[in-house]
């Protein structure tokens, strides 16, 4: 039974901070910010924003758009590394505020619980929620996947520059008119790290930045090495010689922290897969320099990050490789429209890859290009560590619904924030009620009890 994406909603809170700003403020070269990493502006949630209820607002936002009522919604699943209960799942809050608009216990009948995985964790509830659809349990109900994230890094510390929020819904039937999931063939990898993790009480990460970054690539190469054995014993692609998997993905979305890093990943996972083949003679021709290998290439990640030697050299090497023809074509036809989103909305954990993957369609759209039955690649990664990758292809209907994809219009006005107003909201110095934007038909945050007996207790209400 066919199963994906039938449609995608996202919002995106309308304050924000301008990179250039920010890298004045810091002391940064701006040019550090725009072309290294490859931010533009970071979205900021307001004082009466929480990631519920930007994920609520997500779900409206595709809900009304397809005119469905809840009873049409077997399950509803929220992604998120930004919860604010141990305990209590953030799609029962999602419930509650959707319950306002629809009617309370219209949501009665649906299932979902809240999943945690860094920013992976919306992939695996893709894939549980379209193992539901597959296994025919849906009764001819969507299932609704929202991922909704703010990420928040320390005042000062260097993840601050890679910050952003916002939520992204996903409706998944067994007849979409988006993207159909190839069966069979996604494949994880997973192993205990601490690159970046969120201690119990604590508001911001603890990051190993350099750590983190070298091990999303090779999570996400082992992931696809196995994701090449399945499509291959699968028969879904069938590879003639001197061919890699990649040649047959024709649109690529990696995790993107930061846009930058979707054009690292990919140049990394290319390296891997053109390696072995008879064009890379020609590649290693045209760069003039032997590929680096690391003094100890089966040590650690620490013991490759310390061989400063070999670092230099595969920078060098990177930046070579990432300018010759054969990957510029590769990344112009098949990665640069998905980060465009990224650059204008910042970093958003678990939904950034979801951004990424609405970003390429309506870029590509725009291009003129005919989407129909081109393959999409997934290389989603969540620290801690694990990666999946997956792929699907894009169906007769899409452009249904991705004609009216705008970016720009579905943010909305954007009001820009001064230093001192981003590290007040930053610093939480502000009360819920002291918000800066006006918000309009939208969900909002508008009181956590502090009573002993009901702490945490959580208000929201829609403002038409
Ligand atoms: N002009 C142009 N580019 C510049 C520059 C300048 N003046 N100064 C630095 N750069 C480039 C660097 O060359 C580098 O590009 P490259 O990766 O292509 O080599 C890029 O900007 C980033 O510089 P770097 O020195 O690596 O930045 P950093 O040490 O401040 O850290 C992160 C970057 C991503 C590690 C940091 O922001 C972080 O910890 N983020 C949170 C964790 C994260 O996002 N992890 C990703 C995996 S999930």
């Amino acid at each position: 039974m066919a199963a994906g994406i039938d449609d995608i909603a996202i919002y995106i809170p309308q304050l924000y901070v301008e990179a250039s700003d920010f890298a004045k403020a810091r002391g940064l070269d701006p040019e550090k910010l725009e072309r290294g990493l490859g931010i533009g502006q970071m979205a900021i949630v307001d004082t009466n924003q929480d990631p519920a209820c930007l994920a609520s607002n997500a779900c409206l936002n595709v809900m009304q758009k397809n005119k469905l009522s809840p009873d049409e919604i077997g399950r509803l699943y929220v992604a998120t590394e930004s919860a604010f209960d141990e305990s209590k799942a953030m799609n029962s809050y999602v419930i509650g505020m959707l319950e306002q608009v629809y009617g309370e216990g219209t949501f009665g009948h649906c299932g979902g619980i809240e999943c945690k995985f860094a920013c992976v964790s919306g992939s695996y509830a893709l894939y549980d929620n379209t193992n539901w659809i597959r296994a025919g349990e849906a009764e001819g109900k969507y299932a609704l996947v929202v991922v909704s994230d703010i990420a928040k890094y320390d005042l000062g510390s260097s993840g601050e520059v890679t910050q952003g929020a916002g939520a992204i819904a996903m409706l998944l039937n067994d007849n979409p008119r988006l993207l159909a999931f190839d069966p069979k063939v996604t494949s994880t990898s997973i192993k205990n790290e601490y690159d970046f993790y969120r201690p119990f009480g604590k508001e911001t990460p603890i990051v190993h930045g350099q750590y983190s970054n070298l091990l999303y690539l090779i999570q996400v190469k082992n992931a696809l090495i196995d994701y090449k054995r399945k499509v291959i014993n699968t028969g879904l692609i069938k590879l003639k010689e001197g061919e890699t998997i990649l040649d047959h993905v024709d649109y690529l979305n990696m995790h993107l922290p930061y846009s930058n890093m979707g054009k690292k990943a990919l140049a990394y996972l290319v390296r891997h897969e053109w390696r072995d083949l008879p064009r890379w003679k020609k590649i290693i021709e045209k760069i003039g320099m032997d590929e680096p290998t690391p003094k100890d290439p089966r040590g650690t990640i620490e013991s490759v990050l310390a061989d400063a030697e070999f670092m230099a050299k595969d920078h060098q090497f990177t930046k070579l490789f990432t300018n010759t023809e054969e990957y510029v074509e590769l990344y112009e036809s098949k990665l640069s429209s998905s980060l465009i989103g990224s650059k204008m909305i910042g970093n958003l954990y678990t939904a950034s890859l979801y951004l990424g993957f609405r970003s390429s369609l309506e870029f590509e759209y725009q291009k003129g290009v005919n989407l129909n039955g081109k393959r999409v690649g997934f290389c989603s990664y969540g620290s801690g560590a694990s990666a999946m990758i997956f792929s699907g292809i894009i169906q007769p209907e899409y452009e249904q619904v991705v004609k009216d994809m705008n970016l720009e219009a579905e943010i909305g006005p954007r009001t820009k924030l001064s230093l001192e107003e981003y590290e007040d909201l930053h610093e939480n110095k502000r009360s819920p009620e002291n918000n800066i934007r006006s918000a309009n038909k939208e969900f909002i945050l508008v009181d956590v009890n502090t009573s002993t007996e009901s702490r945490g207790e959580r208000q929201y209400t829609f403002v038409s």
